[in-house]
């Protein structure tokens, strides 16, 4: 019987994306946490799958000569990379903006204020280039690997562009956004899509999707039934269940969007919903 090879996953080994990308595949099931990440190339996660360690950088590269079959990295450094890569999965981390800033002593409202010729510190010197450029600048890039946002206030550059995730690091240092270049967020990426990349993508999406719902259960009167679709949609329409000894009360159940939880509850205190509960889930295919 031929064995058969394990698909090759490019992780992340350190940085900011890299725990929230191994704690989800932890909660995947693919279990990363007695590997030291940083020091080890490959290791086995299960007979299906073997991770590769690498820097979030280098990811693109790797999946497209094909030393991985899939990768996780944030989709502004695939963008960066100019690699033709197919975004598989939105794994809903590491959300970031790449963006243009200036001094906020610049005085630079918006782009329109800032010179036409320029000097742009980066570390993402192709997605600069190419965005002020088609605005009409006349740029030259300084690449830097890191530490771009103090650039600006040696002289090196007249605008940054940069990775803006709370926005902590433009303000404390003296930076303010001109524009955003591109949204980015980390992403399952391959050469293109393959029907043997689908279990991983079913698996991770399950926890994707999970995450961002909620399971809620609810009693309700009898006569308060027909009004409970509006208020609790569900995946198709929620589950109701009669309740042992009784025909006034129902439960009801479904899942809900974590972000409408508040309207939820709040709707169903007053459809006269009792015993209200919330829970988290750990997978959902809808
Ligand atoms: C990025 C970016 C900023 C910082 C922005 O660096 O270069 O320095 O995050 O985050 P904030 O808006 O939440 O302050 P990262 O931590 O990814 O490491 P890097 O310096 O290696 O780019």
């Amino acid at each position: 019987m031929s064995e058969v090879k394990p698909l090759r996953i490019a992780l992340p080994n350190k940085g900011r994306m890299a725990p929230a990308v191994h704690k989800l595949f932890g909660d995947a099931g693919m279990h990363l946490d007695d590997i030291d990440a940083e020091s080890a190339l490959l290791s086995s996660i299960n007979e299906r799958y073997e991770a590769m360690f690498v820097r979030a950088t280098d990811i693109p590269a790797f999946v497209a000569d094909g030393v991985a079959d899939v990768g996780v990295t944030g989709w502004d450094l695939v963008c960066e990379s100019g690699f033709a890569l197919t975004d598989l999965l939105d794994l809903g981390l590491g959300r970031a903006r790449l963006v243009v800033a200036a001094r906020a002593s610049a005085g630079f409202g918006s782009l329109a204020d800032i010179p036409a010729e320029l000097r742009v510190a980066t570390s993402f010197p192709r997605l600069a280039q190419a965005f002020l450029t088609d605005r009409g600048f006349s740029v030259e890039v300084v690449g830097l690997s890191g530490a771009t946002e103090i650039a600006p206030h040696l002289g090196l550059a007249d605008v940054i562009v940069d990775v803006v995730a709370t926005g902590s690091t433009l303000r404390r240092n003296g930076l303010v956004e001109l524009e955003t270049i591109l949204t980015s967020s980390a992403r399952l990426v391959a050469p293109k899509t393959d029907s043997a990349l689908e279990p991983l993508v079913l698996l991770l999406d399950s926890v994707v999707q999970a995450r961002a719902c909620r399971y809620v259960m609810a009693n309700l009167p009898a006569p308060a039934l027909d009004r409970v679709a509006a208020v609790l949609p569900g995946v198709e329409s929620p589950t109701v269940m009669p309740l042992l000894g009784t025909d006034r009360v129902f439960a009801v159940h479904a899942v809900v969007d974590e972000s409408s939880l508040d309207e939820v509850m709040t709707g169903l205190r007053a459809l006269g919903g009792t015993g209200i509960v919330v829970t988290p889930m750990e997978r959902l295919v809808r």
